[in-house]
């Protein structure tokens, strides 16, 4: 979603806001802009684009000066035009803005300004901050009373950053991540840590309702009442070489490839992983959340759970939350899995629950995230940035992790530790076949409806590679509980339709080859994958035989390899496909 950077220095800040910006670009927009400050004076160029092209065109990194504020959008409220791109000014140029979250009462707003005078540009909710801004600085020339004022009338989430002619950078945040980062005479403000991480790995997480002020020499943070506060600096541990693509096409790719030493070096964090487990051993009630792929390694979560330590619990979409569960107390925990932490559907769960006494334990890729942070206990996943958009290696460190856990609280029952060499060898194999799944991705570049079909823990990778071919590749895919074909998908199936069988060697693989014989009698191409062969299949891709428990970890990666292709056969971009966005901070 929307990424902020903010600057304020002695480096020329239009090519550092430029950089910024373009190692935030795996976050997903639309439209880029950029103010900075020069001789009093704020200059805005932005337009809808990539932040390469709008660069070319309006040659963002030649603008003047050493302060200012750079955006990348995602939009919500307005369509994509270069108008509801930020930064936004007031009526003047003398503030401008960028904003991130959803201004929820910015109707009322814009109809008081409006009625105060104030002529509104765009169709955005942000832009209500600037004329509020400019409204309150009109009013008493202090930037700090202007900067509170203005936040105790905004409803909803945000984090923003304004500039002021007079150099001064300031922002806020409510429910949307504002780090500042501190170099040698000078400051950053971003969303992400990943604005500043060239720079400095000093940052500065800011509290809810935190005020930030940077003017010509310090950098302040203040609360709602005006009063000074510290916040720790973090030294944030994240490789910027990660980041390159290496001998890779795209991200996507090296990360689908990134799996199996990934696996290798999961359970690394003892300690943590025992706190983790005493807190479930010791709750009643076990629920999970997550959104999308984490949602996927929840419910895989749940079943592993069930089965291996004997603890029996839920699994629930995040944005599903709110509207399904009310029994939680204090002898409740949830488990909440989110490869950013940031995911709003996530966190708005996890705090509901927490104010009925839930614990809190997180599985998370960013252990300076919102999520990390407010809970009681989180693990970090640990597989570095993930760049390519839709989820790929965090969901089999997700996996992985949570097979280690599960191992611990059924006391080595699964000899995860034991069979972790076959199991990365088995991730090698899979990937071995990449240039097989090429192949079959280029025969189903025109396919309409693509069915993914599994049973028992294999239904929760039917959905993930389902949700893969969706977001990659555009195409209608379903991910299908093989029992239920018969009460009603069966109807779908003709000779057009391409149906994917999940379908290692194990107690459901017998039900699945019945159910494949009734797929094939209704014309359909199956494709089965799988470590046996089998008549019934069109195509088989073959995975190696694992203890069969851990057969989830290595049978995604074919609908990892297959969604990638297949977005290449479609002339699509895997590393940033349409409306995805990696960091889904709105509700
Ligand atoms: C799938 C994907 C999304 C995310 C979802 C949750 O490829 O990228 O479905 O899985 O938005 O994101 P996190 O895990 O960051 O909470």
């Amino acid at each position: 979603m929307c990424s902020i950077i903010g600057y304020k220095g002695q480096l020329n800040v239009a090519s550092v806001l430029v950089d910024s910006l373009k190692r935030m670009e795996y976050r997903g927009y639309d439209s880029v802009g950029i103010a900075t400050i020069n001789n009093g004076k704020i200059l805005v160029k932005k337009d809808v684009g990539r932040v390469a092209d709008v660069n070319k065109s309006l040659d963002l990194g030649r603008m003047p000066g050493h302060t200012g504020i750079g955006h990348t959008r995602w939009a919500t409220h307005g369509g994509v035009t270069d108008k509801n791109a930020h930064p936004h000014y007031g009526c003047t140029d003398r503030i401008a803005i960028v904003h991130n979250g959803i201004i929820e009462n910015y109707r009322e707003l814009r109809e008081e300004l409006i009625f105060l005078g104030h002529i509104f540009i765009s169709d955005t909710d942000s832009e209500v901050i600037a004329h509020l801004l400019e409204r309150y600085y009109a009013e008493q020339k202090n930037i700090k009373k202007t900067i509170i004022q203005t936040c105790r009338r905004l409803k909803g989430t945000y984090a923003f950053v304004a500039a002021f002619e007079d150099g001064t950078i300031c922002g806020s945040r409510y429910d949307e991540p504002l780090i500042i980062g501190s170099v040698n005479n000078g400051y950053f403000i971003s969303s992400d840590v990943l604005g500043f991480l060239e720079y400095t790995d000093k940052a500065v997480f800011l509290e809810n309702r935190d005020i930030v002020i940077v003017d010509s020499e310090t950098c302040h943070i203040f609360d709602l009442e005006g009063n000074i506060v510290n916040r720790p600096i973090t030294k944030v541990a994240w490789e910027l070489a990660a980041i390159d693509k290496g001998k890779y096409a795209h991200h996507t790719l090296k990360e689908i490839h990134e799996q199996p030493k990934i696996v290798e070096k999961t359970g690394t964090q003892n300690l943590k992983i025992q706190e983790f487990c005493n807190i479930l051993t010791n709750s009643k009630t076990v629920l999970l959340t997550g959104s999308g792929t984490s949602y996927h390694s929840a419910l895989i979560a749940k079943h592993i759970l069930s089965k291996f330590a004997k603890i029996r619990a839920e699994a629930i979409m995040s944005s599903e939350f709110q509207y399904t569960f009310d029994a939680i107390d204090n002898t409740s925990v949830l488990i909440a899995i989110s490869q950013s932490g940031e995911t709003a559907d996530v966190l708005q769960s996890v705090k509901a629950a927490k104010q009925m006494g839930a614990r809190i334990l997180s599985i998370v890729n960013n252990p300076t995230s919102s999520l990390a942070r407010i809970s009681d206990s989180s693990l970090s996943i640990d597989c570095g940035p993930e760049i390519g958009v839709a989820a790929t290696k965090s969901f089999t460190a997700q996996l992985s992790l949570i097979y280690t856990i599960v191992d611990r609280l059924c006391k080595g029952c699964l000899d995860f530790e034991a069979n972790k060499a076959s199991l990365v060898d088995a991730l090698r194999q899979v990937l071995d076949t990449e240039i097989q799944i090429h192949s079959i991705a280029e025969g189903l570049r025109d396919a309409r409806d693509i069915y993914i079909i599994g049973r028992s823990i294999h239904y929760a990778i039917a959905l993930e590679g389902a949700l893969k071919i969706k977001e990659l590749a555009y195409i209608h895919t379903e991910g299908i509980a093989a029992g239920e074909l018969k009460h009603g998908p069966l109807a779908l199936i003709d000779r057009n339709s391409y149906v994917l069988l999940v379908n290692p060697n194990d107690i459901a693989s017998e039900d699945n080859i019945s159910s494949a014989y009734e797929i094939k009698a209704r014309g359909a191409t199956i494709i089965g994958i799988s470590d046996r062969p089998n008549n019934v299949y069109d195509i088989f891709i073959k995975i190696p035989s694992v203890k069969s428990t851990f057969y989830p970890i290595i049978e995604v990666l074919p609908f990892q390899i297959l969604a990638y292709y297949l977005a290449l056969a479609k002339n699509a971009d895997p590393d940033y496909p349409r409306n995805l966005a990696k960091s889904v901070t709105v509700k």
